[in-house]
């Protein structure tokens, strides 16, 4: 029986299908991607999924339980890390905790050894009796993380749980979450903005736009549809048809006043490709990557955020219209 299982899941907003009728399984113990731009349905997805928003039809199983119909069973068998930071940043680390296995009814006993075992992992044991207002911004995330681990849910549920964290907190947030992984053996469903992260943690990776998945596959394998390297020149007149001459490109691309030429191996086909195209102003040359299917599948661009700031210019970019 797979973990999870959407069944033509939809959600709708006035007009707005912002969830397009989802259906798709995820595997017991599968590390699970959701990679999409802003506005592509991810967070409304997890929210069904999770019981606090409704479908407008269709519907899934999570751990077994329809999420309609049994939504206090999927609940039990669920932990949420999302979006927003929910803890109550006037109670301390522990406080939160407690809070949170009174809430599941967890026996004092059991609560006060879950509590000490999160905590570990997390490494917040020594600023548990600190007030999480004075928190950094990775120690509130990995709060966040602790409390969604407390009552050892099945299946762990993660939205953006590491946006706007500084480069060594996102690698210490998932440190933890493969740990988490290996030792429980859960399911984890995520979703992010991070490219990378998508391409080093997940199993397999849904791409979602507009509401619907436009891929899904390993990671590995949604790479290999482009070939293997992306040459990306530019030049006044790029000779195109030359170059499609050749035989050896699998895509080529215009972006941005440049041309990305997509080549099995950049190590045999430089040469002749840069021959094709004539005089250029300037070569790059990189392994494709899933920024790379993206566009593919889109024609836009996802652009990698990096910490701070990047998240506004981004949304810019992509609500200022497309190519
Ligand atoms: N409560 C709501 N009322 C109306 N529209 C909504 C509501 N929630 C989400 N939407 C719309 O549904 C679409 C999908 O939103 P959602 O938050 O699921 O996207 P997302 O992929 O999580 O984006 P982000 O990367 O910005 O978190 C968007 O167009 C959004 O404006
Ligand atoms: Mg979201």
């Amino acid at each position: 029986m797979p973990a999870i299982a959407l069944d033509r899941l939809r959600r709708e907003f006035g007009s707005l299908a912002a969830v397009e009728g989802l259906s798709l399984d995820i595997g017991e113990g599968e590390f699970f991607g959701l990679l999409g731009p802003n506005g592509a349905g991810k967070t409304t997805t997890l929210l069904m999924l999770t019981t606090l928003l409704r479908p407008t039809s269709g519907t899934a199983l999570v751990g077994g339980f329809d999420i309609v119909t049994q939504p206090l069973h999927v609940r039990r068998s669920i932990g949420i890390v999302f979006q927003d930071p929910s803890s109550d940043d006037t109670l301390t680390g522990y406080e939160n905790l407690k809070l949170h296995g009174m809430l599941y009814h967890m026996e004092p006993g059991l609560r006060e050894r879950r509590i000490s075992e999160v905590l570990e992992l997390v490494d917040l044991t020594d600023r548990k009796d600190g007030i999480v207002k004075h928190y950094s911004g990775g120690m509130r995330r990995r709060l966040e993380l602790a409390r969604g681990l407390m009552h050892r849910p099945r299946v762990l549920f993660l939205d953006e749980p590491t946006l706007g964290l500084d480069p060594q907190s996102r690698e210490h947030i998932w440190d933890y979450v493969e740990r988490l992984v290996e030792a429980e053996g859960i399911t984890v469903v995520l979703t992010t903005h991070y490219m990378e992260e998508a391409d080093r943690l997940c199993d397999r990776i849904a791409i979602v736009d507009h509401g619907r998945i436009v891929a899904l596959d390993t990671p590995a394998e949604l790479k290999t549809v482009l070939g293997g390297d992306v040459i990306t020149v530019r030049a006044a007149a790029p000779g195109l048809d030359a170059v499609r001459a050749l035989g050896i490109a699998e895509r080529i691309e215009r972006q941005d006043g440049a041309v990305a030429i997509t080549v099995r191996d950049a190590r045999t086909a430089l040469q002749p490709v840069l021959h094709a195209i004539g005089p250029v102003e300037s070569v790059e040359v990189r392994p494709a990557t899933l920024e790379d299917v993206f566009m593919h599948y889109t024609g836009r661009e996802m652009r990698d955020v990096s910490a701070e700031g990047g998240w506004a210019q981004r949304s810019m970019r992509l609500r200022s219209g497309t190519r």
